[in-house]
């Protein structure tokens, strides 16, 4: 009886619970970001994966801008910080530091934050979980962190004494000192008897506070062979940035007096500092800067605790020795047995170190056979992210670059993990060093997607997903079929780091263009493609190199309009040079028409512009209410003249080539991408990223935007400002999100026009990277600002120089003045350029942009 009477209720639930959509990840795999940690538990071992058992985590790996992932026994990774990413949680993706509780296998710690200075307004936070990262509690702090901050491979600065579950420590940059929690991260209070702060400033001339704020501390390590006082570890070594007085120092006294440890080298910065237990001894990395990107000297060190003595380890010297130390791998099982990592090796590539003696002796993972051939002791396995294989063979670097984080697993001798600025690498073989010395080293980033998605696109009858990125280039996925399978090549012939737009012909589908941001002599930053995406030539060429921005393809294929983040609007037809639009704004929104050949869209400012003679001329269209500023333009993918235009004040449709503009709805405001996918039927839904009655999300309309039902749910995608939008064009109901940091998401259901969805079966076949768990935390869904000014917008002539490749560490900022659209304007002081910048690289009216360092640009 209690069986029957069950269902109408279930039946009840199902009807009138609105069913978010279940969001998944579109395996571009590989990672292709820089992995700046990894955390081991010291005593558990992953569990096999049962149905009921999706695997115990017992490591953990950060990453700068796209969260937290758990590792499964099964060499995956699950995301786990998505559900405390909300628009307005969007810096929680930025994770400076993880800790792990020594005594409870479930309970994961993190600093969250993403940058110190004003491009963050957020103050940082410590999450804390009890279930391996289901669910997150939040205790904010009085200061920020910096996720994406010089120095955040130094680590881990956060950790849980292996006595007490109930101590952390946490080391702040900016000056902020040590503070400790004794109840287990819900509270927090500065250690006063610590008065060091790890003073050193990277570039104190950046007027943009990037470079210029303290590292401050970079690593607490327990002494676990220490004796007990009062139920806490007595002994804890904490790292700073300080290379003037001293680096390292000791508590042996359960934390309550400190002292720099006696006869340390004060020269470099310590990277890692890691306890041997049954060697007592303390290893420590160091560079001569804080990292990511630098270094040209460092040493290695070993403390022997019960001696106090130090002893230089340092594995090369003299000429050999023009790098710094980063990654550190010590192996618990064979006292005496570490590898240490090049922190960055540009070229030819990183060196990793061995030794089984205590660093009395090293052997290298590759070295010179004769000049300039190698013998190189692994092989490189990319099953997992075929892509990665090409990416690599195109530069000498294969091991990497950036390698902070590298660990030997405290249970395996045989597993290690290393984290680069592109991806996470591994394998199950290294005591093979020891024996063939030949290892095995594989991809080991399944599951984490940390691509900073600047585009994507979906033609009906052609290429499913194409995907702009950052640092990568880009992917194309040819049908739902394969958005599962990490894909065989990036966009390669050019080859250029970064593409900010891409687009299809939509009467000629297969033909594609692509758009890439850095100015370059050698490297032209546009090539089309023929066979939908896999394979590329040089696009329309022109001296001066044109870079950035957004593109568009006329429906034909015969015309390419450019809106360029370096010269203005540019056109060419037929593959001819690029001349200029005069009559369209610099940095004008560009679309073109999908069916009529010859129409193309803009919009500036409050300004809606049309063009029907293929680009040459744009004349003022509709206008589009009291909107002074358009964010995005969406033309139907099949019906010539429709043209859907998102703005400040919601979403305008035109059905007669933007001639008239009606608002669709007041309903959802503040728009930013906005994007048309197949329905069911015959229908187009239409997708938007605003403001609407679930606050600042994705929504959903089938009903020509009369009525918006928020699909987004309790997924995170960061800042909705940041994000990139796509409906398929080919599987009904199906929409693809783009994020800042986190790769590309898509998910499937049927929008009911009354603004109920229900859900379809598709989305739960293949295993979700993310937990749909609503977290336990509330986030407010505060309102976007946005400071976007299309008006202002002026190109700026100076010049950047190629910096293809050298780093895969997304730098975007997704604050307030949203920057990685392609229209995003730095203002004075702001950055607008460097390795690794994805944000904006126009600078508000009357600055230039001007170079500093390889790194970083500035609008002065
Ligand atoms: C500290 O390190 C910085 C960066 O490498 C360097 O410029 C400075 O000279 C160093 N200071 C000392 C006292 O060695
Ligand atoms: C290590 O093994 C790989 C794969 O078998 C091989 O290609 C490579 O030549 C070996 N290295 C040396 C130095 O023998």
């Amino acid at each position: 009886m209690k069986y029957i009477l069950t269902i109408p209720l279930l039946l009840a639930a199902a009807a009138s619970v609105r069913a978010a959509f279940t969001w998944q990840n579109v395996k571009i795999g590989g990672g292709g970001g820089f992995v700046p940690g990894i955390v081991f538990h010291p005593k558990t071992k992953a569990l096999p994966m049962t149905r009921s058992n999706s695997g115990q985590g017992v490591a953990y790996a950060r990453t700068d801008i796209g969260g937290l992932y758990r590792l499964n026994s099964d060499d995956s990774w699950t995301a786990v910080t998505d559900s405390i990413t909300t628009d307005a949680g969007w810096n929680k993706w930025g994770i400076d530091a993880v800790a792990l509780d020594p005594s409870d296998p479930n309970k994961v710690y993190a600093a969250v934050g993403m940058y110190t200075n004003s491009w963050d307004p957020n103050n940082g936070a410590i999450i804390r979980s009890s279930d391996k990262g289901a669910t997150w509690s939040t205790s904010s702090l009085s200061f920020k962190v910096g996720g994406n901050m010089p120095g955040r491979g130094m680590g881990e600065r956060l950790a849980v004494d292996p006595q007490n579950s109930n101590i952390l420590y946490f080391g702040a940059r900016s000056g902020n000192g040590l503070w400790k929690s004794t109840d287990a991260g819900a509270t927090w209070a500065k250690v006063s008897s610590f008065t060091a702060v790890g003073t050193y400033i990277p570039d104190a001339s950046d007027t943009s506070g990037y470079n210029s704020d303290k590292i401050g501390l970079t690593w607490i390590t327990f002494d676990s062979t220490s004796s007990p006082l009062n139920g806490a570890t007595s002994r804890i070594f904490v790292g700073t940035a300080d290379n003037t007085t001293a680096s390292v120092y000791v508590s042996n006294d359960a934390g309550a007096t400190w002292s720099p440890v006696a006869g340390q080298p004060v020269k470099y910065f310590p990277h890692k500092g890691k306890l041997q237990p049954t060697e007592k001894a303390l290893y420590v990395t160091y560079a001569d800067g804080a990292g990511p990107y630098d270094g040209t000297l460092g040493a290695v060190y070993r403390y022997d605790i019960a001696a106090g003595t130090w002893k230089d380890i340092t594995p090369v010297s003299g000429s050999d020795l023009y790098f710094g130390f980063g990654g550190l791998g010590v192996d618990m099982q064979k006292p005496g047995t570490l590898v240490v990592a090049s922190l960055n090796s540009w070229w030819p590539d990183a060196q990793l170190f061995r030794s089984t003696d205590s660093g009395t002796t090293w052997s290298k993972i590759w070295d010179w056979a004769s000049y300039p051939t190698q013998n190189l002791y692994y092989s490189i396995s990319t099953t997992k992210a075929p892509w990665i294989s090409p990416f690599i063979n195109a530069d000498t670097k294969h091991l990497g670059w950036m390698i902070e984080a590298l660990e030997i697993d405290p249970l395996d001798s045989d597993h290690w993990l290393y984290g680069t600025g592109l991806t996470l690498f591994g394998g199950h073989d290294l005591t093979k060093w020891d024996t063939v010395h030949n290892v095995t080293i594989q991809v080991l980033a399944d599951g984490i997607e940390e691509m900073s998605v600047q585009d994507l696109q979906s033609a009906p009858s052609g290429p499913e997903l194409l995907v702009a990125v950052g640092d990568d280039n880009g992917f194309i996925f040819k049908s739902s079929d394969v958005l599962g399978t990490s894909p065989s090549t990036y966009w390669q012939n050019p080859t250029y780091a970064t593409s900010t737009s891409v687009d299809y012909a939509g009467n000629k589908p297969a033909n594609v263009v692509r758009v890439g941001n850095a100015a370059s002599a050698s490297v032209q930053q546009i090539g089309i493609s023929a066979d939908g995406g896999a394979t590329w030539n040089i696009g329309e060429s022109n001296a001066g190199g044109p870079y950035g921005g957004i593109v568009a393809y006329s429906a034909d294929a015969d015309t390419v309009v450019w809106s360029t983040s370096s010269n203005g609007v540019l056109r060419s037809q037929y593959q001819s040079t690029f001349s200029a639009v005069a009559s369209l704004p610099s940095g004008a929104v560009i679309a073109s028409d999908k069916r009529k050949n010859g129409y193309f869209y803009g919009g500036s400012g409050a300004t809606f512009y049309v063009s029907s003679d293929i680009g040459v001329t744009f004349s003022k269209g509709g206008a589009l209410g009291s909107s002074t500023s358009i964010r995005d333009i969406a033309a139907h993918p099949t019906t010539a003249g429709e043209v859907w235009v998102s703005t400040d004040v919601g979403i305008f449709k035109s059905a007669d080539f933007g001639a008239t503009f009606t608002q669709v709805s007041t309903a959802l405001k503040d728009t930013q991408q906005i994007a048309l996918g197949l329905g069911s039927g015959s229908s187009w839904n239409v997708y938007a990223f605003g403001t609407g009655s679930a606050g600042n999300k994705l929504y959903a309309s089938s009903d020509s935007g009369a009525t918006w039902t928020d699909i987004q749910g309790s997924q995170g995608f960061g800042s909705i400002s940041s994000c990139k939008l796509a409906g398929s064009a080919n599987k009904a109901d199906q929409v693809y999100v783009g994020t800042n940091g986190r790769g590309v998401f898509y998910a499937s259901g049927a929008v009911a026009g009354g603004g109920s969805v229900t859900t379809t079966n598709k989305v739960s076949s293949t295993t979700s990277s993310t937990t749909s768990k609503v977290s336990s935390t509330t986030v407010s869904t505060s309102k976007v600002t946005s400071t976007t000014t299309s008006t202002t917008l002026k190109s700026t002539s100076t010049t950047l120089t190629t910096t293809a490749r050298t780093s895969s560490a997304p730098t975007t900022k997704t604050s307030s003045a949203p920057s990685s659209t392609p229209t995003a304007v730095a203002q004075h002081w702001g950055q607008c350029g460097g390795i690794g910048w994805t944000g904006a690289t126009l600078c508000a009216s009357g600055y230039t942009c001007s170079k500093q360092n390889d790194y970083y640009w500035q609008c002065l």
